[in-house]
């Protein structure tokens, strides 16, 4: 393994809302030089692209942004969720540790399969209960197995000013429809992808660098009811919100009913303090407010 004197931080999948929110966030951290790659410029299935990105930077940190995300449409489409979420990010497992690259990997609350009452910690058992959560799943293992440095956080229920989420497109049917229907019996915590972006830069930036499972989301226990009831408030509509269960809203990929992640293990090592949700959203309905 070779040392890094470099201060070279690559972030693959820029063009995501993670990605997207490291690029704002990158100007507060001047120290570091930051190398973003989108799906374009470094597709991750291209293994040899992928190898030439590390003999051309010798990157000092890895930021992996970059997945196959398409939960519903992963279960007719395995191989290639497997191939991006799981096989490329051994790939790249195996790349850093070879050439003393620190990396930092995302995956999900889709790799627990929602049968838990009390928040769930990076040790309980994992069970999967959709493809893409299986793909995710093969990712950390095979990530870990690689490379042992690895840094995985996983998260829940992402959303950003950037992209396509459930925060964006509620506030799109609040302005189109007199009511929305909403799953009440699937809970879980959001993640504001700025807050997931500084919590990544707060890791990156100490000392305290320990391989392992991490999780983080925003502080508070919800159901996509709620969730889309603090939207509607927060944008001042008078769309009527119905709750609906799961069974009335049935989609092709199964979602665990509760996924709430337990968050000690990330403030205990690394000091960071999740914001609360509703705090986090407020911060982002404004800044796609102004942008309206
Ligand atoms: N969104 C959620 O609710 C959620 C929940 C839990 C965990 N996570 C995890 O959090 C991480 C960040 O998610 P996000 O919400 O920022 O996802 P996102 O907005 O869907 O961004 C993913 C990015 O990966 C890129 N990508 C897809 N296939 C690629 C490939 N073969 N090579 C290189 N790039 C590729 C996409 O490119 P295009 O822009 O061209 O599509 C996209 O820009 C992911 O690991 C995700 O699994 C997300």
């Amino acid at each position: 393994m070779r040392v890094m004197a470099s201060n070279k931080i690559l972030v693959t999948g820029s063009n995501g809302q993670l990605g997207n929110e490291l690029k704002e966030l990158s100007s507060a951290y001047p120290q570091f030089k930051f190398v973003f790659f989108s799906r374009e410029k470094l597709p991750l299935n291209d293994l040899a692209a992928v190898e030439k990105v590390f003999q051309e930077y010798e990157p000092a940190f890895l930021i992996n942004c970059a997945a196959y995300t398409a939960v519903d449409k992963a279960e007719s489409e395995k191989e290639q969720a497997n191939e991006i979420n799981g096989n490329a990010v051994g790939f790249l497992a195996t790349r850093c540790k070879q050439f003393g690259t620190k990396l930092i990997h995302i995956s999900t609350d889709y790799v627990f399969n929602g049968n838990a009452t009390c928040p769930l910690k990076e040790s309980d058992p994992v069970d999967p209960v959709n493809a893409y959560g299986a793909s995710k799943l093969l990712g950390e293992q095979l990530a870990l197995q690689n490379n042992s440095d690895t840094i995985i956080i996983r998260t829940s229920w992402v959303y950003s000013f950037y992209g396509k989420n459930f925060v964006k497109t509620m506030i799109r049917l609040m302005n189109e429809k007199e009511s929305i229907n909403v799953v009440s019996d699937q809970i879980g915590s959001p993640t504001y992808a700025a807050d997931l972006a500084e919590a990544i830069m707060q890791i990156v930036s100490s000392d305290k660098w320990q391989g392992g499972i991490y999780n983080f989301s925003n502080e508070g226990v919800i159901s996509w009811f709620d969730f889309a009831n603090e939207i509607n408030h927060l944008i001042g509509s008078s769309c009527i919100v119905n709750s609906v269960t799961t069974m009335q809203f049935p989609t092709p990929a199964k979602r665990p009913k509760y996924s709430v992640l337990d968050k000690t293990k990330i403030t205990q090592t690394f000091l960071i303090q999740p914001k609360n949700w509703r705090e986090s959203l407020k911060v982002c309905i404004n800044k796609l407010d102004a942008e309206l």
